[in-house]
């Protein structure tokens, strides 16, 4: 079994977002998907363990924002590698609050928004596949093209942390360098000991002595 067939399926890159007691949670996600027309439903799948989870559960809603490839690697890092329990990951972005359930979004990040109503959960192990019934979403940009996870892979360089559910663990044949922020891992032609020393952490510019042998 080759577990790289995994990175042959498609996905975009989101920030999904909910609100609850007046205050905004988030993560990045890449699995979403539109699963009927009629109603318009897409659905996430959203770890258990990601702080963002419970809240989408309590509030009953949530809303995606579809970055491109222009989006940024911090607003990434941030989200992505980091969770909500620690930080206040909104503190630094601008986001605006959709127009029909006043969820956060990151228009200023996005090609596209959608904000949702929880219709049904689905428990798979360690996800739950929320499901939402789309009561608005917008086109915001016709001039980007959207990121998509091999951009995100092959240009961007960067990997998905464990709690995605396309997570494949890194093989390991030498020595690998992760990011001790956003735990990017380095695994690139050029041996970590040869980088410049101005190089910094494609996904969150951490410095090179930020990083440590895994
Ligand atoms: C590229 C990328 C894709 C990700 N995809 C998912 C996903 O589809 N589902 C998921 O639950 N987590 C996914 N994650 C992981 C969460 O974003 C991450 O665990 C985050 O720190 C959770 O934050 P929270 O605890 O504040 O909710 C992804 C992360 C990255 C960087």
């Amino acid at each position: 079994m080759n577990n790289l067939a995994f990175h042959r399926l498609s996905y975009g890159i989101y920030v999904l977002t909910t609100q609850l007691d007046g205050k905004p949670f988030g993560c990045i996600i890449n699995t979403a998907f539109q699963i009927t027309s009629a109603p318009p439903r897409i659905a996430v799948s959203c770890n258990k363990d990601n702080y963002t989870h419970d809240k989408i559960s309590n509030a009953k809603m949530f809303a995606l924002s579809v970055l491109t490839e222009e989006s940024s690697q911090d607003l990434i890092g941030t989200f992505g590698y980091n969770s909500g329990r620690d930080i206040d990951k909104f503190k630094s972005y601008e986001f605006t609050q959709g127009d029909k359930l006043s969820l956060p979004l990151f228009t200023d990040e996005s090609i596209a928004t959608f904000e949702c109503k929880l219709v049904e959960s689905l428990e798979v192990g360690t996800h739950t596949i929320f499901i939402g019934e789309v009561i608005d979403c917008n086109v915001l940009s016709n001039s980007s093209n959207e990121m998509t996870y091999k951009y995100f892979h092959e240009v961007r360089k960067a990997v998905a942390p464990k709690n995605a559910p396309t997570y494949i663990e890194v093989e390991k044949n030498r020595d690998l360098y992760e990011c001790s922020l956003c735990k990017y891992v380095y695994d690139e032609d050029v041996p970590f000991d040869e980088l410049p020393d101005d190089w910094v952490c494609p996904v969150c510019g951490a410095t090179k002595d930020l990083f440590e042998k895994t």
